[in-house]
């Protein structure tokens, strides 16, 4: 089975962008740590970026059924997409919201997801080891179904 990690606008730019908020990984080397996690777990990992809204929605649509989950940054369209949010629920799968940032002790405007109203779980401030942890969390989920 797959988990499939996604990731929204100026994520591609990880390890450049405010590195004092979101770190100095890359997103290459945050995808190596979810292959690796997902792959202690038996999981095959899929992982995308796109600074585009429709391409988000169109990964979510093909991993919404028979997947192991989405773990899911959606960068700013957290805040602002109801249309990732009716692709969220959509989903038969499980659900991680990921943030780098604790998004609660920055601006109001990042107080509010849209993600979260779908959401199995949410992530917010471990840095991008929430990824990992969040992967991990995951492969517990499915060995926990009956
Ligand atoms: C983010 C927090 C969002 O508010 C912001 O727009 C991002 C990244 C995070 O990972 O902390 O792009 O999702």
């Amino acid at each position: 089975r797959t988990v499939l990690v996604l990731n929204g606008p100026n994520l591609n730019l990880l390890g450049q962008r405010q590195p004092e908020i979101y770190g100095a990984e890359t997103l290459s080397d945050v995808e190596a740590r979810c292959r690796t996690e997902a792959e202690a777990h038996g999981l095959t990992l899929a992982f995308h970026q796109s600074n585009a809204e429709h391409a988000l929605i169109d990964w979510i649509h093909a991993y919404r059924v028979g997947s192991a989950g989405i773990v899911i940054n959606a960068g700013a369209y957290t805040h602002t997409s109801i249309a990732i949010l009716d692709a969220l629920n959509t989903c038969e799968v499980p659900i991680v919201e990921c943030h780098i940032s604790n998004v609660h002790r920055r601006e109001a405007f990042r107080h509010h997801s849209y993600v979260s109203l779908a959401a199995t779980a949410v992530m917010a401030g471990f840095g991008t080891h929430g990824y990992v942890l969040a992967v991990r969390h995951l492969a517990h989920l499915r060995d926990a179904r009956p």
